[in-house]
């Protein structure tokens, strides 16, 4: 496994340094592990019942959320998906019926303004939460009246620039750590550094193109997976040399060059 290529000399594996430094990179990724941990229940809650079925996370989900079920409207999609428990099976039909059959204003102060109003304002006022549609009125229902054709490309974009500053640290925080481990071939360990920027990077764009072309989403979720597994191995890799595994050979051999140097 081990090359006799010489060490870099500005490379110092984790033994070399001051356990204080040891301490701080080791306290910094419990906590960057904990958040990943936490950023796959919250993205799995989010997705995976945007195609009705909440039990899995799949390739419908993703382009249900980003382009849409281009069915219904975004109503529809809500009440047969995170909506569906808010409301008895009979009023969210009368709903859904009232909504197929084009969405009728007179019909709406009848019949479907008391289902709302008795399931759905306690949430959807447009005070307690203001980024909810207000459901209040026929009017400002209107919004979730059309045809649901996903996540706007605003909405995007703030999720988007959000996600590249927030990934851009996590990796450059995780590489400056996982820069001191000892990984050999020397390109492997690039890799793993360098391939989480590259997935963000088409992760996001995917997100604009699954729009244009559903197929996309396999490239949304396989970014997804590789960032996830590049950080998983980095993170073990990391833990494993800081407090485990022996210190290299190679790296031990240094240090009696240095020593014999300054002794
Ligand atoms: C307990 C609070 C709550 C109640 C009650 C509630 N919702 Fe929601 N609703 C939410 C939240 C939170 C979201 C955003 C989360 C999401 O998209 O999964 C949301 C999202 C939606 C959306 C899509 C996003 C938007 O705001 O346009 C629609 C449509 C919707 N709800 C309709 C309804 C209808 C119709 C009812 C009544 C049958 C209802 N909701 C009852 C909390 C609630």
């Amino acid at each position: 496994m081990e090359n006799q290529a010489p060490l870099h000399r500005h490379f110092l594996h984790y033994s070399e340094l001051p356990a204080s430094m040891r301490v701080l990179y080791t306290a910094a990724m419990l906590i960057l592990g904990m958040a990943y941990l936490f950023a796959g229940i919250y993205l799995f809650h989010t997705y995976a019942g945007k195609d009705g079925d909440a039990k899995s996370l799949s390739y419908d989900d993703l382009v249900v959320a980003y382009s849409g079920s281009g069915k219904g409207s975004k109503l529809e999609t809500a009440l047969s998906s995170a909506m569906s428990d808010m409301l008895p099976a009979a009023d969210r039909d009368a709903i859904v019926a009232w909504v197929r059959k084009g969405a009728d204003p007179v019909e709406h102060g009848k019949t479907i303004k008391p289902l709302i109003e008795a399931n759905c304002l306690e949430c959807h006022d447009g005070k307690s939460n203001p980024h909810l549609t207000n459901l209040s009125t026929y009017e400002s229902m209107k919004a979730v009246l059309d045809r649901d054709t996903g996540a706007e490309i605003f909405t995007l974009v703030r999720v988007s620039h959000i996600h590249l500053f927030g990934v851009t640290f996590i990796f450059f925080l995780m590489g400056l750590i996982f820069g001191h481990a000892y990984v050999r071939p020397v390109w492997l360990k690039c890799t793993l550094m360098a391939a989480p920027f590259a997935c963000i990077a088409t992760d996001i764009s995917s997100w604009y193109m699954v729009k244009v072309f559903h197929p996309f989403a396999y490239l949304t979720m396989a970014a997804g997976g590789l960032m996830a597994l590049c950080f998983t191995t980095m993170w073990f890799i990391a833990m494993y040399q800081l407090w485990i595994g022996k210190t290299p050979a190679v790296v031990m051999e240094r240090r009696g060059v240095v020593d014999t140097l300054v002794g």
